[in-house]
C-alpha cells in the first residue's frame, strides 16, 4: 500500500483508481439555496415512515460492516456467475435468429425501444403454463421493471378515487405499501393471525370499510412463504379466499416471488384456482433468475368494458400506464431473462433445484440453531418463540422486549447481529415485539454465529 499511501485497498479512496486520461472531476457547486424547498411542500409520501424503513436498514448495515445481517431479502451471491449473463444473451439471440429475425430485427430487439408490454410475454406465458398450472395468452401479460413496477401500475389501475380502498394482508411487503402511499391509495390492514391470515377478518375488514361509505377494490397478499412472515397460506384458505373476492366483488394481487425457490412441491398458485377472473397475478425473477436484470410482469387477463360495450384486457390498461412510467423494461434485461428461460426449457423451475435446496437447508439450520441455542423450558420462560416457514427467505422470531431501532442498534454495536423490526411491515401498528430474520443472504457458517450472536442479544435485553 505504499504506492496508494493507505493502510489497504479498501481504505483507498475513488481518486486513487480512477484512469490517468480522466481529468479530476470538477468540485460540485453549492447547491443553489435561493429555492427554498421546503419538506412540506413536496409529496406526504416523502415524509411517511415506511419510505424510510430501507434506508435506515442500510445505514445500521454500513454503520456495522462487521455484523451479520439477517436484514436483506436477497438471493445469495454464490448461485451468480457473471459469464452466464453472456451466455444466456447469446442464447436468446439464436433464438431470435433461429425464429427467423433479420440480423436489423435482431439489433432492433436489443438497441431500440421495445414494445410497452414487453418483449418476452410468449417466453413467460409458456412458462407460467409449466412450472404454475397458469394458462393465459401472453397478450395478458404486461412485463415490468421488477415486481414493483407491477405492483404501481395494479394499484393506479384498480384503485381510482379516495372513496375506494386497497386491503392488504398485514404485516405486508413494504414495496406496496409504499406504492399506495406515493399513488395517495388508502390502504387498510387485515391482520394476520400468527399462523397466518383468516378469511374471516378480511370479510369483517370488507363490510366495515363498506359501512364506513368506501369501495373495497383489491385485496394484496403474498401466498406463499410470505415476507415477512414466512407463513403460507393453506389450500383450503385459498379456496375460501376466491369466494371471498367473488361474494365481494373485490380483485386479489397475488405477489408470490419466493414459490420456486423453495423446496418440495409447492401449493397451487390463487391464479391457477381462480376460475372467475378474480386474480391479478404479480410476478418476479429477481429471486428465481436474478434481481439486477429488474423483470417481473403482471398478469391481468381480466376483461374491461368501456361505457360503448367495447372490451379490452386489463393487461392494456395496465400498459398505458406503463407506457408513462417506464415506457417499457429494458430490452436487454428481458434478453437475457429469455435467455435463461430457453436454457431451462421454458421453465424457471428448473433453474432453482439448487437454490430452492440451498434455502430449504438455510431455514433449516437457523431454526435448528435457534432450537440449539434456545431449549424448551428456557424458551418459554423467557418468552421467545419463532414459527417454521417450509421455504422462502424469513420467519419471525417474537421476543420479550420491544423490538425497536434503539433495539436494532444496541444489537449491532455490542452483540454484532443486524435484524428488521417486523413493525417496519405493519402498516396500521403492530409487531412491535417481533423481527424478521432473512436467511438467505448468508452462509450457513454465518447463520450459526449469527443465531448465536442473537440469542445473547436476547437474553441481554430480558423483558423490556
Ligand atoms: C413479496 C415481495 N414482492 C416483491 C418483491 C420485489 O420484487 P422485484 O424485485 O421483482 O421488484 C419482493 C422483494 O423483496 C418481495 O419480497
Amino acid at each position: 500500500m505504499t504506492l496508494t499511501g493507505t493502510r489497504s485497498t479498501a481504505t483507498a479512496g475513488p481518486e486513487l483508481v480512477r484512469p490517468p486520461t480522466l481529468p479530476a472531476p470538477r468540485q460540485a457547486p453549492a447547491p443553489p439555496n435561493g429555492s427554498g424547498l421546503r419538506k412540506e411542500d413536496l409529496h406526504g409520501s416523502l415524509r411517511d415512515p415506511v419510505l424510510d424503513t430501507m434506508n435506515f436498514l442500510n445505514e445500521i448495515t454500513h454503520r456495522y460492516p462487521e455484523a451479520i445481517s439477517f436484514a436483506p431479502g436477497r438471493p445469495y451471491d454464490g448461485f451468480f456467475d457473471t459469464e452466464q449473463i453472456f451466455t444466456y444473451l447469446r442464447r436468446y439471440l439464436d433464438h431470435l435468429e433461429t425464429s427467423g429475425a433479420s440480423p436489423a430485427e435482431v439489433r432492433s430487439a436489443l438497441f431500440q425501444y421495445g414494445p410497452t408490454s414487453g418483449q418476452i410475454r410468449e417466453l413467460i406465458a409458456e412458462s407460467l403454463r409449466r412450472d404454475e398450472d397458469i394458462d393465459v395468452p401472453p397478450e395478458s401479460i404486461v412485463v415490468t421493471v421488477g415486481a414493483q413496477e407491477a405492483m404501481v401500475l395494479a394499484v393506479r389501475a384498480l384503485i381510482p378515487g379516495p372513496e375506494d380502498v386497497l386491503l392488504v394482508a398485514s404485516p405486508c411487503y413494504v414495496g406496496i405499501t409504499g406504492a399506495a402511499r406515493l399513488l395517495d391509495v388508502v390502504t387498510i390492514a387485515v391482520e394476520e393471525a400468527e399462523d397466518g391470515f383468516r378469511c374471516a377478518d378480511l370479510e369483517a375488514a370488507i363490510l366495515a370499510e363498506k359501512a364506513r361509505g368506501r369501495r373495497p377494490r383489491a385485496f394484496y397478499v403474498t401466498p406463499d412463504h410470505s415476507n415477512p412472515s414466512g407463513n403460507t397460506m393453506p389450500l383450503g384458505t385459498r379456496r375460501e379466499l376466491l369466494d371471498v373476492a367473488d361474494r365481494h366483488d373485490i380483485l386479489i394481487l397475488e405477489d408470490s416471488p419466493y414459490r420456486m425457490v423453495s423446496p418440495g412441491q409447492q401449493l397451487p398458485t390463487l391464479k391457477s384456482l381462480d376460475r372467475t377472473g378474480r386474480v391479478v397475478h404479480l410476478g418476479s425473477f429477481s429471486k428465481t433468475l436474478f434481481p439486477g436484470a429488474r423483470i417481473g410482469f403482471a398478469v391481468a387477463d381480466q376483461l374491461v368494458t368501456d361505457r360503448t360495450g367495447a372490451t379490452g384486457l386489463l393487461a392494456d390498461e395496465l400498459s398505458k400506464i406503463k407506457s408513462m412510467v417506464t415506457v417499457n423494461t429494458s430490452p436487454v434485461s428481458q434478453a437475457v431473462v429469455a435467455g435463461m428461460l430457453l436454457a431451462a426449457g421454458g421453465r424457471t423451475s428448473q433453474l432453482n433445484t439448487k437454490t430452492a435446496a440451498y434455502y430449504g437447508d438455510a431455514m433449516r439450520v437457523t431454526l435448528t440453531e435457534l432450537a440449539t441455542c434456545f431449549p424448551e423450558d428456557e424458551r418459554a420462560a423467557l418468552g421467545v418463540r419463532w414459527n417454521e416457514p417450509t421455504g422462502g427467505f424469513f420467519l419471525t422470531v417474537t421476543v420479550p422486549f420491544r423490538a425497536d431501532n434503539a433495539a436494532l442498534v444496541r444489537s449491532a454495536e455490542e452483540f454484532g447481529v443486524i435484524w428488521t423490526p417486523m413493525s417496519y411491515f405493519y402498516p396500521q401498528g403492530g409487531g412491535d415485539r417481533t423481527l424478521r430474520l432473512s436467511v438467505s443472504y448468508l452462509t450457513h457458517g454465518q447463520i450459526a454465529e449469527g443465531v448465536a450472536r442473537l440469542a445473547h442479544f436476547i437474553r441481554s435485553q430480558g423483558h423490556s
